[in-house]
């Protein structure tokens, strides 16, 4: 194999450069990512530890298994270094951009998708394709368990841009006005990044040095539809699960500065249903009483509604839970029916399903007792979001590797917040990890609150955003045994031999 052209570590992107300890000043070369895969390759197909050796000293960065614990420069300076390159930074500026350019609505993302398969492609990484109509499932490292996910939601808002800059939306009428280009971007960025340390996902299972060395399979999730639609849900139906053990998720956020990590333990987000009740006079003649009468049905409903909340509240989730009725449309007792239309909010997952129980017994009851039938809708297929929870301990995966990688102080706990994400799915069947990057920076003007189309973000956080999804799916496989209390799969097989 072909030793190719050595190229030095530029500056570093300014935040990771500011936030890193200055070991990572002291220059490190490194090959371009295409080079190191040529060499990890052959080294990786033959698995023993001297074949991995070989790929480990041809590659400049390969280190044995356990990495920078026994040499200068560990998984932090490494990924550091790479996200600081910028080669790597203006590639994911102008993906965001190109994707910025063309936003896509829910279900509709084809130009994006063709877009992620062809830059996967590009670099040679698997993918499945299509899931949930748009979807695309990449995967990297050795394709066996344990296997962590990483999700990018894919698609736009039908919000007019009213940010004048060259790379303005030409869509009419749509914009990525929540940041989900960057988090396709970041995605890509994380997949660049994974490729090119695709050794460490796939070396010699066992070492004598750190015990052993658990490495396995990544699957990137670009999904369609997170802010109508329930993208994730149609995912997760088309196996985009299938595996995994754990996800994590990451969102732009203005409530902190360019790069500035959020989470939190438990409940991040709440849950957010809406429902759409339809009462009329009952028709039966039978049951058909004089009294029959909508209006009155639909505001004993409403008081009833309201008591929900402050009679049945779990204390412990007492704050957060909300129902509130925003429309009631109502006409004539005979011709039209009266409508009734609202929304409700819960941080428990239990608490938001014994709301939508509730909420339906309540319509149905206080229509029965003034003569009516209602039906209830609540849009389960289209915006049914439960509340989005953190598991404990990829929370603190989360909160460690982004300590670990932007220095301390990057990294903040942050309250709950009542927006909700359809990335709950994901988190209602395995045990998930959802955090914010901020985009704010004053200076630029990113200072406007997702769903504005005064929208924009800081694109120096393009870099870091790669950096902490790579270090976050390739610690969770380093440190699987610890984060899961189970041994290795990879192990286990080699001990039966
Ligand atoms: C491999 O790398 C080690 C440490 O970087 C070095 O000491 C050794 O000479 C290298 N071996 C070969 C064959 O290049
Ligand atoms: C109220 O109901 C009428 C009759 O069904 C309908 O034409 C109108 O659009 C509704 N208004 C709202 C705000 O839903
Ligand atoms: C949330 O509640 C629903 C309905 O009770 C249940 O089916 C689901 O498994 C629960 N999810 C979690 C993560 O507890
Ligand atoms: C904001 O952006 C400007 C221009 O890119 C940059 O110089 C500055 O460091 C940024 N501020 C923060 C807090 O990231
Ligand atoms: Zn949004
Ligand atoms: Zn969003």
């Amino acid at each position: 194999m072909a030793i190719v052209e050595r190229r030095r570590g530029h500056a570093l992107c300014a935040v990771l450069l500011l936030l890193m300890p200055p070991v990572i000043l002291v220059p490190t070369t490194f090959l371009e990512e295409d080079m190191i895969l040529g060499a990890v390759g052959t080294a990786a197909s033959g698995a023993g530890a001297g074949s991995s050796k070989r790929g480990a000293n041809e590659s400049g960065t390969r280190r044995p298994a356990g990495g920078g614990r026994y040499y200068g420069l560990g998984w932090k300076e490494e990924i550091a270094a790479m996200a600081g390159r910028p080669e790597l930074a203006a590639w994911l500026r102008g993906v965001r951009r190109r994707i910025h350019e063309r936003p896509e609505l829910a279900y509709e993302e084809v130009e994006t998708s063709r877009l992620v398969r062809d830059e996967l492609a590009g670099m040679g990484v698997e993918f499945r394709h299509p899931l949930a109509r748009t979807g695309v499932v990449a995967t990297l490292g050795t394709g066996r368990p344990p296997v962590v996910a990483l999700r990018a939601d894919m698609d736009a808002l039908p919000i007019q841009e009213a940010v004048e800059w060259e790379h303005k939306s030409r869509n009419p009428g749509k914009m990525h006005a929540c940041g989900h280009d960057a988090h396709v971007a970041m995605l890509l960025g994380a997949a660049r990044i994974l490729k090119a340390r695709e050794h460490h996902l796939k070396g010699s299972s066992l070492n004598l040095q750190t015990f052993w060395y658990v490495q396995g399979t990544v699957k990137l999730l670009f999904q369609p539809a997170e802010e109508s639609g329930c993208g994730a849900k149609r995912m997760i139906e088309d196996g985009a699960l299938e595996g995994v053990e754990a996800i994590f998720a990451v969102h732009v956020s203005h409530q902190h500065p360019t790069s500035i990590i959020g989470s939190r333990t438990g409940a991040l987000l709440a849950g957010c249903g809406f429902f759409k009740a339809v009462i009329r006079a009952d028709d039966a003649p039978e049951q058909r009483r004089r009294s029959a009468d909508p209006v009155l049905a639909a505001s004993s409903t409403i008081i009833s509604l309201q008591s929900l909340v402050s009679r049945e509240s779990d204390p412990l989730d007492s704050k957060a839970r909300v129902v509130s009725v925003a429309v009631v449309n109502g006409s004539d007792i005979d011709s039209e029916p009266l409508v009734l239309g609202g929304t409700f909010r819960a941080f428990s997952n239990a608490s938001f399903y014994h709301l939508r129980r509730r909420i339906e017994e309540v319509i149905a009851g206080q229509s029965r007792v003034h003569g009516c039938a209602a039906t209830v809708d609540f849009f389960e297929d289209e915006s049914f979001y439960p509340p989005t929870v953190n598991d404990a301990r990829m929370y603190g995966h989360v909160r460690r590797v982004a300590s670990e990688l932007l220095g301390p102080g990057s990294y903040h706990d942050v309250p709950a917040m009542m927006g909700a994400e359809d990335f709950s799915f994901y988190s209602q069947a395995v045990p998930a990890g959802f955090y914010y990057i901020g985009v704010r920076n004053e200076t630029l003007g990113s200072v406007h609150t997702g769903h504005s189309p005064y929208f924009m973000i800081d694109e120096d956080v393009l870099p870091t955003g790669a950096a902490v999804h790579a270090a976050i799916a390739e610690r969770f496989l380093a440190d699987y045994a610890s984060l899961t209390g189970s041994a290795s799969p990879d192990l286990a097989d080699e001990q039966e031999q």
